[in-house]
């Protein structure tokens, strides 16, 4: 029986970057994980996947659309879908390869199959049990559908069929407005797909500040993808080529009916800890099927700990690496730490969406008194040279003290620009810091700085 420090069960971005961390902190490192390759469903089936075919898209769209514009003639290309799809392989196989250089670098022994916890203190994986002082439980999230709806992942899917499809569909519907549908959505449409959205809320993606929702939905509009707004879908009628949507609209309850030849379901995730034994181990769980952990994300029983997806708090890829360096740092005696405060969010569209901290409404009904500093990319010569001059910068400053709450960006690059103020929120930095501080030109990143600049005296620029 191999003896362990810490196993790690699953290896997506929380459970890779604990391993990583363990073995850097000098703990023997073992990490279990049952697919094929490493990196779980973000690298595999998720987040980077859905990447490359938003940069494939976004180059077809920006030939179509741009490069005459500049003087770039010539015919548009054409869509070679398997070549398509076999980029896309070939950037999962060299990040999902890359894992596997790291933990061989790392001297992290990686056990193949599924892990279960028989006891606290030992993981079994086939018919071999490891011992180990401490378990991390990784094993991230799975796809929830909704009742009446039966998935396939050929013409009823969830953002893992959509990302194999056999052929570009003339016509999809997405059922919800989230992340994942406005994403997976955005490249069918760029691809020529006819994209219909069903939501069963009022506004797109929820929980985001409310000027950005509505900005964010026009832009997508304009782009070409339609919204049934108020929408609460009954169920799915799916032939081998052809589906059927019935949905109610919440205003008056009627119903109605809409074809497509795709139906991409993203209502959401739920945790996923199948097989893993917890309820014998007697591991409290939420309602939600969260596992409970403590500050130092410790479960109730002692040596086992749980980060990522499969616990409370967004899922976030970058907040289960936060999550997994600092519970390693917590197992190897250090002092790991994650502020929950300051997780950015983004939306990989063109444009982008990214927001951190608190939204104006949060503080509205939180009775915070705050300022609102904003900035058009109108204003910004950079995104007004690259045809990217959608969208604005909003930063919220505690109206006495000026330090920053909160920033929502719709815009070129907003997932980058937005860490500029997560530093700055991580500093505690007032909107006047970063006004101060000088930023290049011409850079999109100046559409942060005016926005601070709008927090006091006033854009120079608009
Ligand atoms: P989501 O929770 O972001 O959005 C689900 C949407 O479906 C909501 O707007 C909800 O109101 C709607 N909905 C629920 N039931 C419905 C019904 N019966 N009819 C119509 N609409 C209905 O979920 P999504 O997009 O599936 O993403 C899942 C998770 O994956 C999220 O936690 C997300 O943060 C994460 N993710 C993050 C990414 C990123 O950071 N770029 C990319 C992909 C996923």
């Amino acid at each position: 029986m191999a003896q362990y420090d810490v196993i790690v069960i699953g290896s997506g971005p929380g459970g890779y970057v604990a391993a990583i961390r363990c073995a850097q902190l000098g703990l023997k490192t073992a990490c279990v994980e049952g697919r094929e390759t490493l990196g779980g469903t973000c690298l595999n089936v998720g987040c980077i996947p859905s990447k490359a075919l938003l940069h494939a898209s976004h180059q077809l769209h920006e030939a179509e659309h741009n490069f005459a514009k500049m003087g770039l003639k010539g015919k548009s290309p054409s869509v070679d879908w398997n070549q398509m799809l076999a980029y896309k392989d070939d950037v999962i196989g060299q990040n999902t390869k890359g894992i596997e250089f790291l933990f061989k670098k790392n001297k992290i022994d990686w056990i193949k199959g599924w892990g279960s916890i028989p006891e606290a203190g030992r993981v079994k994986v086939g018919d071999d049990v490891h011992e180990a002082r401490n378990i991390i439980v990784a094993s991230g999230s799975e796809a929830s559908s909704l009742p009446g709806v039966e998935i396939d992942e050929k013409v009823v899917v969830t953002s893992t069929g959509a990302l194999e499809l056999s052929k570009i569909p003339k016509k999809m519907i997405v059922i919800g407005a989230g992340v994942i549908g406005l994403e997976l959505g955005s490249v069918y449409s760029r691809l020529g797909t006819e994209v219909q959205v069903i939501e069963f809320l009022d506004a797109i993606t929820p929980g985001m500040d409310g000027e950005v929702q509505k900005a964010f939905q026009k832009l997508l509009q304009k782009q070409g993808l339609g919204f049934t707004m108020g929408a609460a879908v009954q169920k799915v009628d799916a032939t081998k080529t052809k589906a059927k949507v019935t949905y109610k609209l919440r205003k008056d309850d009627s119903e109605h009916v809409m074809d497509a030849d795709v139906v991409l379901v993203s209502t959401g995730r739920r945790p996923y800890t199948d097989g893993l034994g917890l309820d014998a181990l007697g591991i409290e769980m939420s309602q939600r099927g969260q596992i409970k952990t403590d500050a130092h994300w410790q479960t109730n029983v002692k040596g086992i700990y749980a980060i990522g997806d499969c616990i409370d708090g967004p899922m976030l890829a970058h907040k289960a690496e936060d999550e997994g360096m600092a519970c390693a740092e917590v197992i190897a005696g250090k002092h790991g730490h994650v502020n929950y405060g300051v997780i950015p969010g983004v939306i990989y569209t063109h444009p982008e969406v990214a927001n951190v901290g608190q939204t104006e409404e949060q503080l509205k009904e939180a009775g915070r008194n705050y300022k609102v500093g904003k900035f058009s990319f109108m204003g910004n010569g950079r995104a007004k040279a690259n045809f990217a001059a959608d969208g604005f910068v909003k930063i919220l400053a505690d109206k006495d003290s000026d330090r920053i709450l909160g920033a929502h960006i719709i815009g070129p690059m907003a997932g980058d620009l937005i860490h500029e103020i997560c530093v700055a929120m991580e500093f505690g930095a007032s909107a006047e810091d970063l006004a101060l501080t000088c930023h290049a030109h011409p850079t999109y990143s100046e559409a942060v700085r005016e926005a601070a600049l709008a927090c006091g005296d006033g854009a120079i620029h608009m």
